[in-house]
């Protein structure tokens, strides 16, 4: 039995995010140059959003550049934002026929005017959708992130618009990128690597983790079902204990 079939509809959780990670490694295997890799991460980008899609999950996050991906050699950073710009015009169309919406996190301001352009496109042209949310997370770094909130709550309270009494939890996520979504249930990460790399700090603290070996360019929607499953299978307690989830 595939492991979509497997899965309890009523447990498929609101919000998958994803760390792609091995496209440079993927590269390697083959003699290749990273973007290479990057290239045919696009693929997995397709399958895993289709596959999203498939099983009624509300919002795919996938941490597509960090913060620190800036200081990466600029051709490699020119052809992710090449790469960035080309599958979202070959993209867009067949996203808005599947209901997809898109909405990026990050410091949008600091990509590229036609980066930035071709988004605000593709955003624009897909905001009808009322399926799938997909998330790019675009010059993003959850430190980042933090401290723009801290800065924005601390103007506010400079203002005297708001009490420092009145900073909670919620008013706190009113203020993170994040605003708008549920926070991330399941965090996925390729490659091997067991490392959460400043994606979703604060959005994650109750996120089951799950790390595959797999190479992100080889990851698909299967993939994607067999974490879900392997999720559905664990007991979330959220600081009770099993008794108390019992009963
Ligand atoms: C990490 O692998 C991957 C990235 C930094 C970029 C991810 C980009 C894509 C999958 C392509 C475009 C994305 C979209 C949304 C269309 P790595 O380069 O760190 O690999 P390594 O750890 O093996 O070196």
């Amino acid at each position: 039995m595939m492991f979509k079939d497997k899965l309890i509809k009523e447990r498929i959780p609101k919000h998958v995010a994803i760390i792609m990670d091995g496209n440079g490694r993927w590269a390697a295997q083959f003699g290749n140059e990273r973007s290479f890799g990057h290239e045919h991460g696009v693929e997995a980008v397709r399958s895993v959003v289709e596959g999203a899609g498939e099983i009624g999950i509300d919002f795919l996050t996938l941490y597509a550049f960090s913060t620190e991906n800036w200081s990466r050699p600029k051709e490699e950073v020119d052809a992710l934002m090449g790469l960035l710009v080309q599958a979202i015009s070959d993209e867009t169309d067949e996203l808005k026929k599947s209901n997809v919406r898109l909405q990026v996190i990050g410091d949008v301001k600091s990509l590229p005017d036609n980066v930035q352009e071709k988004l605000a496109w593709s955003i624009d042209k897909l905001s009808g959708s009322t399926g799938l949310t997909l998330v790019l997370a675009l010059s993003y770094s959850s430190k980042w992130e933090i401290v723009e909130a801290v800065k924005r709550i601390a103007e506010q309270v400079k203002l005297g618009k708001l009490e420092p009494s009145e900073i909670d939890y919620d008013l706190m996520n009113c203020y993170l990128n994040t605003s708008e979504m549920p926070d991330p249930e399941l965090l996925i990460r390729t490659s091997g690597e067991c490392r959460i790399s400043n994606f979703l700090l604060w959005q994650i603290a109750y996120a089951e983790l799950y790390f595959t070996p797999k190479l992100w360019p080889d990851f698909r929607k299967e993939d994607l079902f067999e974490a879900i499953f392997d999720f559905q299978n664990r007991e979330r307690r959220f600081g009770k204990t099993s008794q108390q989830l019992v009963s």
